[in-house]
């Protein structure tokens, strides 16, 4: 099939589902100018993630784990915009036909983008807090004046995103297994699908009778054993041209 047949493929699965969830990661997000973990250009291709995006290292040299890793994050996230992938979720979750969007993303674009049930996976970057009295604060709000920075009661700033090491966040875990298992089609957009239990949302949405469908540029370990298909390429064009398919479609058919 070519790539306008799958995309045309797709719309006509997700018109006619009833309940679709969307499991989105770092590649979804490229787009927006924020680099993905694995692969070309990836931020694990300059750290080792075991390095420095482990808890463990976090506690032992916040400095260095804020100097390397959180600080760059700040900048770039505190520029970046939603794409046309995001904002074509955000229209297939008016249309109807999107319940839930499932992100591995710490940047929030799905929320700006218009997407109003998103489950944060891996907590989200826009908030910090103090390891010492708990306090949050939001992440634009704190000037890098001192590495790590620091509460006003002396205790180091974490964002409260998940480190490698950490525990998914219960209710986000919970959700997120419900929207696998409830869904009748799950869109995987922009992951690698190597990192669980994220990796493992599309296994239970298939043992439980969905359909998924990866939208992603290279196939992933789910193209062979779980997706019914790969639509290969970048997900905003792709996801646009899905979203106005349906919107057509929909328009058609009431
Ligand atoms: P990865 O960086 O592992 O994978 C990014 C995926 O996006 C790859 O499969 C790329 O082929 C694909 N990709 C690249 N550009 C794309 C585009 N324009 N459109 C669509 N897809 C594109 O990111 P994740 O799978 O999200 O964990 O990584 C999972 C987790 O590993 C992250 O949440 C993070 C990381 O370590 C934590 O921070 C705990």
């Amino acid at each position: 099939m070519t790539l306008n047949d799958l995309i045309q493929e797709t719309a006509k699965i997700i018109a006619s589902s009833k309940h679709v969830v969307a499991l989105t990661g770092a590649g979804i997000s490229v787009e927006s100018g924020i680099p993905p973990f694995r692969g070309k250009g990836g931020l694990w291709e300059k750290f080792d993630p075991m390095e420095v995006g482990h808890i463990q290292s976090f506690m032992e040299n916040p400095e260095r784990v804020w100097r390397l890793l959180i600080s760059g994050m700040k900048d770039i996230l505190s520029e970046a915009r939603p794409n046309a992938a995001q904002y074509g979720l955000a229209r297939l979750e008016s249309l109807g036909k999107l319940k839930t969007v499932i992100t591995q993303n710490v940047d929030g674009l799905h929320q700006l983008a218009g997407s109003r049930d998103v489950i944060e996976f891996h907590g989200n970057f826009a908030w910090l807090r103090c390891l010492n009295c708990g306090a949050r604060v939001k992440t634009v709000n704190v000037a890098l004046k001192e590495m790590p920075p620091k509460c006003d009661c002396g205790g180091i700033y974490r964002p409260e995103c998940v480190f490698f090491g950490e525990s998914i966040p219960m209710q986000a875990m919970d959700r997120s297994q419900l929207a696998a298992s409830s869904c009748d089609l799950m869109l995987v957009i922009g992951t690698s699908a190597v990192v669980q239990p994220a990796a493992f949302m599309p296994v239970i949405a298939r043992q439980s009778g969905a359909v998924v469908i990866e939208i992603n540029p290279e196939p992933t370990p789910l193209t062979q054993t779980t997706s019914k298909f790969l639509v290969q390429g970048k997900a905003g064009s792709i996801v646009k041209q899905i979203a106005d398919e349906v919107e057509r479609m929909m328009a058609i058919i009431n």
